[in-house]
Order: structure tokens, then C-alpha cells, then sequence
């Protein structure tokens, strides 16, 4: 019998050129050949290998450049990803806007087996690619996960780790987690996540279409009557923020979490599990407990919400159509009023950014009062997950130690599919290793709500 030839490759950053890809590979050159991490061999990929030479001199410096593979790919040409996937393990993609670029890549790792995480905060993206190569990731042997960046971690596991506080026979019924951005400096993206933005907006009819014609998806039990739907604009004084809804992919991924751990209440069994790590996942998931859930843009004052809205609103008004798309990316600073910029944030703006997510979760402190007719929760518990700078920061730690998991544990995870990252890692040590890399968890309160 022939043996079955090795990858050459543990991961390979397609997309390492880019504003997001760069601060990847710096991410990733630190944990290359150290001896506790299972990354012993890395590659760049992209368009344009000079790009990629000065991405890793970038990204290494002040030290020399290390000798790492650069390989020529474009999403454009389906049998350069194929090239890639034959030669690794894992594929990290960085080439957004991903429903513009994403597919043939999901389509070459699903079709050879190679495993795929992204940072893609694109839902109709992620739901299109789970509707097209679930079943052929599942056959092949490939992981797909989308989301795993700022863009939608800390949102699924902030919201476990909210439901794992309420502890029987208290049962939460709602968290709302409202999204804080700090700096000293100026608050930047850079075009790519803009563009993303932007085209999200105007493709959300087509979003609508592909779940108007997909199978219903299991919906969790959840103790206690809908929450109601609130003002437009709320002031949250418990942690000092004005705050408005943020049509952002989190609390869709949170969504799709919830429905596939209804489908599957035990988590979802690993390749080869151990006995151990069978009653590990088990006795996890049973602590979590679904709730219902939204994300809000918070604001220490009321003029930052109006500019969180009038950027709403502007992106709503002009990417409905070709004319008015081209004027948002062509002028982003003005239409976003700063926050987007076509060349990105400076380092010293990254540096100083940070983010904190609160976590305000309403429920009963006793699942029988429901059952007494007592429908108002009376209980809360305020959690938080603090982080330094989303996009450029934060989203390569997450994305990284994915990786890792994926690299270190992959027995204990699927075989193969197209999944969330809240299912997948959150029975994992992923929230221990985000700790350990500079992003927190902790519980800031729980008290009972006035009668
Ligand atoms: N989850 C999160 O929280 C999070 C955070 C940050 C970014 N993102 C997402 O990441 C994506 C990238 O953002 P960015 O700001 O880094 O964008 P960017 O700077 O424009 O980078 C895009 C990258 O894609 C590459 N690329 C474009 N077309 C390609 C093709 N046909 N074949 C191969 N490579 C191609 C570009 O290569 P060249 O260098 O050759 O042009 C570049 O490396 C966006 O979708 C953004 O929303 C998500």
C-alpha cells in the first residue's frame, strides 16, 4: 500500500498581501517554529509576489525576513487554488470582499479535502457557502469556517460565556451585547471591510432570497416570552453608553450557532474522540444555555450615535444602486465620516484602539417562577470581553489560534462541513488562548432587577 503523501504546508495565508493579511502574517510569524506550537511550516499567497517579499519583510521586522515560501495564486484562476490546497493543510483567507472573491476558494478546499477558515463578516456569503459545499466539505474531509476575526468570535464566545453564569435553576432569556470602540487617536477600517459593508447592504435582497429557499433551521427553546423590541436609540446607564442596533454579522452567526447546537444538543462529535474529550464536549455544551440576542454600537455620547446613524444612513441611501455604490467607495472618509480610509489606519491609530463588548443578559432566577406565571425577568448578569484593536489586532489573534486548534486538536473537531466558529471552537480552549493573548473575559455584575 502507498503511503498517503503529507502536505508540505501546515497553513498557507492566501490574501497575506492585503491591509488585514499583513497584520496576519505578523501574527502568525510568532508562533513559526516555536517549540510548544504545532506551526512548524508556513506560505504566502496572493496575487503579486513582490507585494507578498515586502508583506513579510513588514511583518518581520526589525528581524530579517525568515525563508518563507511566497506562491502566485488569483481566486480568478481555479487551478492555482488547487495548486495550494494540494500542498496544505489549512488555508487562512484573507482576500475580501469575500462575495466577490471568496467562492472559488471555498470550492477548491471543499473539492480537495484541505480544511478553511476566513474572516469573512459577510453573512449572505457564509450562508451561500454553507447552502453550496456543506455536503462535499462533510464527504472530502474539509472544515469551513467563515467569521473566525473580530467578525463574529468575541460575539459567540461572550455570549457562551454569559449563558454559562446562569447557573440552574436560573435560565437567561436575553443578552444584548453592546460593542464599545476606544481610542486615543482616530477610529480607522481600512477600504476592504467598507467595501465588504457596503456591497452587504445592497445585496441583502439576494440574502433574503437564499433563506426563502433553504430548508427551516431548528430554533432554540428559550425560556420566557420574546423580549420586547425596544427604542431605536437607548441609553444603557449600567455601563455608561448610548447605544444603537449594529446590522452587523454577529448576531446572525450567533443565530446559526444556536440552530445547529438545537440540531445537535451534544455539540458535534470530533473525527476521533477520545472517551475524555467525548464527556468533555457533552458536559460543555449542556452549560450553555440559548438565549435571545442582539449587538449594539455603543457611544459615551449622544453625537456619536447620530454619526453611527447618518453613516447608516448613507450606505442604506446610495448602495442600492450602481451610481451611488461608486460614490461611496470612491470618497469612503466622507461617507463614513472618517472611519474608513482607503489607505487603512496608521500603526500608532491601531496601536492605540481597543475594543470592550458588554454583555447585559436579562433572565429569571428561577426557571419555575415562568411556569408561575411570573413573565418578567428578574435577574441579570453583565459580562465583558475587552480586546485591543478589532480589525487589525484582534482579528489576527483570533484567526491564528483557530489555526492552532485546528493544527493541534483535529481529531477532536468535525471531520469535515461548513460551519460556524461558535460551534466548532466553543468547546475548544479557544477562550483560554484568546486570554492568553491579550483579549479578556470576566463577569462585571449579577444582581436582581427591581420587581
Ligand atoms: N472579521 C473581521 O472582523 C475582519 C477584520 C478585518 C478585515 N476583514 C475582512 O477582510 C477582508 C479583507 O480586508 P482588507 O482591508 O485586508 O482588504 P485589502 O487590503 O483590499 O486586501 C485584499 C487582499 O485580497 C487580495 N486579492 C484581491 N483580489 C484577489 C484575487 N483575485 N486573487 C487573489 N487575491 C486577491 C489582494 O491582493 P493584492 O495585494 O494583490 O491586491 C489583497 O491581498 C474584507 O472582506 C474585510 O471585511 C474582516
Amino acid at each position: 500500500m502507498q503511503a498517503v503523501a503529507q502536505p508540505t504546508y501546515d497553513i498557507i495565508i492566501l490574501g497575506a498581501s492585503g491591509f488585514t493579511g499583513k497584520y496576519v502574517v505578523r501574527e502568525a510569524l510568532k508562533f513559526l517554529n516555536n517549540p510548544c506550537s504545532p506551526l512548524k511550516s508556513l506560505a504566502l499567497a496572493g496575487r503579486d509576489p513582490s507585494k507578498l517579499t515586502r508583506t513579510l519583510q513588514w511583518a518581520a521586522h526589525p528581524s530579517p525576513p525568515p525563508p518563507i515560501p511566497i506562491l502566485t495564486a488569483d481566486t480568478t484562476d481555479p487551478p492555482s487554488l488547487h495548486r495550494l490546497c494540494s500542498q496544505t493543510k489549512l488555508i487562512l483567507n484573507c482576500v475580501g470582499p469575500f462575495r466577490l472573491f471568496g467562492d472559488p476558494v471555498v470550492a477548491a478546499c471543499t473539492q480537495s479535502g484541505c480544511d478553511y477558515l476566513d474572516i469573512c463578516g459577510e453573512p449572505d456569503f457564509m450562508e451561500r457557502m454553507e447552502a453550496k459545499y456543506h455536503e462535499q466539505a462533510v464527504e472530502t474531509g474539509s472544515l469551513v469556517i467563515s467569521a473566525c476575526g473580530f467578525d463574529s468570535v468575541p460575539a459567540e464566545l461572550g455570549l457562551m460565556f454569559n449563558s454559562r453564569q446562569w447557573l440552574a435553576p436560573a435560565v437567561p432569556n436575553k443578552v444584548e451585547a453592546y460593542l464599545s470602540l476606544e481610542s486615543d487617536k482616530r477610529i480607522v477600517g481600512n477600504l476592504g471591510t467598507y467595501e465588504s459593508a457596503v456591497l452587504g447592504v445592497a445585496n441583502v435582497q439576494k440574502l433574503l432570497e437564499l433563506r426563502r429557499s433553504r430548508p427551516k433551521r431548528a430554533r432554540p427553546v428559550i425560556p420566557g416570552p420574546p423580549p420586547p423590541k425596544g427604542s431605536v436609540i437607548e441609553s444603557q446607564k449600567k455601563i455608561g453608553l448610548w447605544a444603537v442596533k449594529l446590522p452587523s454579522a454577529d448576531s446572525i452567526v450567533v443565530r446559526r450557532t444556536l440552530s445547529i447546537l438545537t440540531e445537535n444538543p451534544h455539540g458535534l462529535p470530533g473525527m476521533i474522540e477520545s472517551p475524555e474529550q467525548i464527556e468533555k464536549r457533552e458536559v460543555f455544551w449542556s452549560t450553555v444555555k440559548p438565549a435571545h440576542f442582539g449587538v449594539k454600537l455603543g457611544s459615551k455620547s449622544l453625537l456619536g450615535i447620530f454619526r453611527f446613524i447618518m453613516v447608516g444612513m448613507f450606505i442604506g441611501l446610495f448602495s442600492g444602486n450602481a451610481f451611488g455604490r461608486w460614490l461611496l467607495l470612491k470618497f469612503p472618509s466622507v461617507f463614513s465620516l472618517g472611519w474608513f480610509k482607503k489607505k487603512g489606519p496608521s500603526e500608532e491609530e491601531v496601536k492605540s484602539a481597543s475594543f470592550k463588548m458588554w454583555f447585559v443578559g436579562h433572565g429569571f432566577s428561577d426557571n419555575s417562577l415562568l411556569s408561575r406565571g411570573n413573565l418578567k425577568p428578574d435577574m441579570e448578569i453583565i459580562t465583558r470581553v475587552m480586546g485591543p484593536e478589532i480589525g487589525y489586532v484582534t482579528t489576527p489573534i483570533i484567526l491564528v489560534q483557530c489555526a492552532l486548534i485546528l493544527l493541534s486538536q483535529r481529531e477532536n473537531l468535525p471531520k469535515g462541513g461548513v460551519f460556524t466558529p461558535g460551534i466548532v471552537f466553543g468547546s475548544t480552549d479557544l477562550q483560554q488562548r484568546l486570554q492568553e493573548n491579550g483579549i479578556s473575559f470576566d463577569v462585571v455584575s449579577k444582581s436582581v432587577l427591581p420587581a
